[in-house]
This record gives structure tokens, sequence and C-alpha cells, in this order.
């Protein structure tokens, strides 16, 4: 059974990874990398839950921040039967932080999972003394609200631990699993970001307008949301890293960042999160 979990990162992920399994009953610890940072987590975390209460989804904040303890120390760590990455998508940040999660967490079974979107597991794996008991568990933003979760075992990963993190997002955090080779992308990415680069190219070649790319794609294919405005909440950076990372592996042109989006990332204009994207935050 896995009751202990621990969450390192409580950026906008690591801080949606616990307060689901918070809700889910779990006790919950979420590491931070400084006291700023443990404030801003805990605010984050918070905020959420306050909102998930006004819409009934939950019946009281303070009984389910009962259950989470946002820290500035990895040694708390120890006693978790469960552990999820969910820092900067920075290789070297990654495998030092497995490297010591590894030598803090205490039981054999424990299994250390990474949320990352496009570091090969394998990279993580290697790093420990346990490569069987580690494994990608991709969670989807907002976690509270998407359902899906995509697990990536490397090569090394017992196939027991797959089943384990299978049982446990499905059973106790109700999520719905598939499963994904160690490839960059995984199912979802490698299929997204392809689509939301072929709208920028069209927009870019001034084939359409971003208003007539979405709303094609919302009244013709019956998507929630058009490819540009998808990507300005995913963020362009976001966007731009995991082109990068898919072109890194496969080397295929679908998967090269077109120029508008580097010229957009340069200028800083990564969507919603910045104000500005393919549209300004009041929706122009
Ligand atoms: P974020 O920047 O919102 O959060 C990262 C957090 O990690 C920050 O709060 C930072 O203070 C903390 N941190 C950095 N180094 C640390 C360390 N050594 N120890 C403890 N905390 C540390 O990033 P976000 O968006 O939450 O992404 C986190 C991971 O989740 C990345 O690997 C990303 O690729 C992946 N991911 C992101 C998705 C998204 O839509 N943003 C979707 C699915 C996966």
């Amino acid at each position: 059974m896995i009751e202990k979990v621990g969450v390192v990162g409580g950026g906008l992920m690591g801080s949606g990874i616990a307060e689901v399994n918070a809700r889910a009953g779990k006790d919950v610890i979420v590491v931070e990398s400084s006291t700023d940072a443990v404030e801003a987590a805990r605010q984050r975390l918070e905020g959420s839950l306050k909102r998930a209460e006004s819409r009934g989804k939950i019946k009281s904040v303070d009984a389910v921040l009962a259950r989470i303890r946002v820290v500035n120390d990895l040694t708390a760590l120890a006693d978790r039967d469960l552990v999820v990455e969910a820092i900067v998508e920075e290789e070297r940040a990654k495998t030092e932080l497995f490297r010591r999660l590894d030598e803090i967490v205490n039981s054999p079974d424990a299994i250390l999972a990474s949320n990352t979107s496009s570091i090969p597991i394998m990279k993580l794996a290697v790093v420990t003394q346990r490569p069987t008991h580690v494994l990608g568990v991709h969670f989807f933003n907002p976690v509270p609200v998407l359902k899906l979760v995509e697990l990536v075992p490397s090569l090394m990963t017992d196939p027991a631990t797959t089943e384990r993190a299978r049982a446990f997002v499905q059973d106790d955090l109700g999520k719905t699993a598939i499963d994904c080779q160690d490839r960059a992308g995984f199912v979802v990415n490698a299929l997204l970001i392809p689509f939301i680069l072929s709208a920028i190219r069209m927009l870019e070649s001034g084939f359409a307008t971003a208003e007539d790319i979405d709303h094609g794609l919302v009244l013709g294919a019956a998507h929630p949301q058009g490819p540009l405005a998808l990507a300005d909440l995913i963020g362009l950076d976001t966007v731009k890293a995991i082109a990068d990372s898919l072109y890194d592996e496969f080397k295929e042109p679908l998967y090269t960042a077109p120029p508008l989006l580097n010229r957009m990332v340069d200028a800083g204009l990564l969507g919603r999160k910045t104000g500005r994207g393919f549209y300004t935050s009041n929706g122009k």
C-alpha cells in the first residue's frame, strides 16, 4: 500500500500532485527549495483548495491541508512509500535530486517517480541503486482536473513497480493511466506538440489568422479550445522546450520550433503566464 507520499517541487504541477494525493486521504510531504518557495507553495495549495471548496468538490480546506506538510528539507522524505519529483525541467537538477533521494528514502520498496515531460526516465534511474523502482508518472495540468496519467517505465523498471503505480493512480487517485515507452513526448505530447507547431506555422505564413485557426478547430473538430489558445495556456516556453526535446530525439522536421515561436519566447511573450502570447490575457 502507498500511504506516505512525498512531492519534490511545489510549483504548478507539484502543488497539484500534492493536492490530489491529500484529497485521496494520503499523508503528503512537499519539499521546496527555499523558505520563500515553501510559502509560495502553501499559498498555491490553499488557493486551489479554496476554489475546490467553493465548487463543492471538497468539504473542508482545512481537513485536506491537515494532511500536507510543506518543508524545506529533503531528508523529511525518509519514510515515504512513493516520492514524485516535480522540480524544474533540467536534467542536471533532476539527476542530482534522484541521487540524493536514493540515499534518503529508506524503504527498498519505495518508488521514486518523476513527472518530467521530456527527460528520459533512464537518465534518472541509472544514478540510483534502485533503477527497478524508478519510473515516470506524468500528470497533466491542471492536475486536480485532468484525469490522465502517463506511466513511463524505463528499460530497467520492474513490471511490478509499474503495476503498483498503476493501482495507485487509478484506484487511489481516481485517474486513468496509459502506458508509454521511455521516448521523448510519451503519447500525448508526441501528438499534441506537432499539431500546435503546425498551427503556428499556418499563422506565421499568413495563411489564416489566430482567431480563424482556433475557431476552425473548436467549431469544425469539436476541440474544447484551439491550438493557439492551448499553446498560450501551456506556456510558449514549455511548448518550445518539448518541441526541442522531440527534435533532439527524433530529428524530424515536424518537431522543429518555427521561428515565430522562437522569437516570441525570446521576447518573453509566453502566453497566459506573462499576459501575452498569441492572445492577450483579456482574450484579444
Ligand atoms: P514550476 O516552475 O511551476 O515548479 C517547479 C518548482 O520546483 C518550483 O516551485 C521550484 O522552486 C521547485 N524546485 C526547483 N528545484 C528544486 C529542488 N532542487 N528541490 C525542491 N524544489 C525545487 O514547474 P512545473 O510546471 O510545475 O513543472 C514541474 C515538472 O513537471 C517539470 O519536470 C515539467 O516538465 C513537468 N510537467 C509540467 C507540466 C506543465 O503543464 N507545466 C505538465 C506535465 C509535466
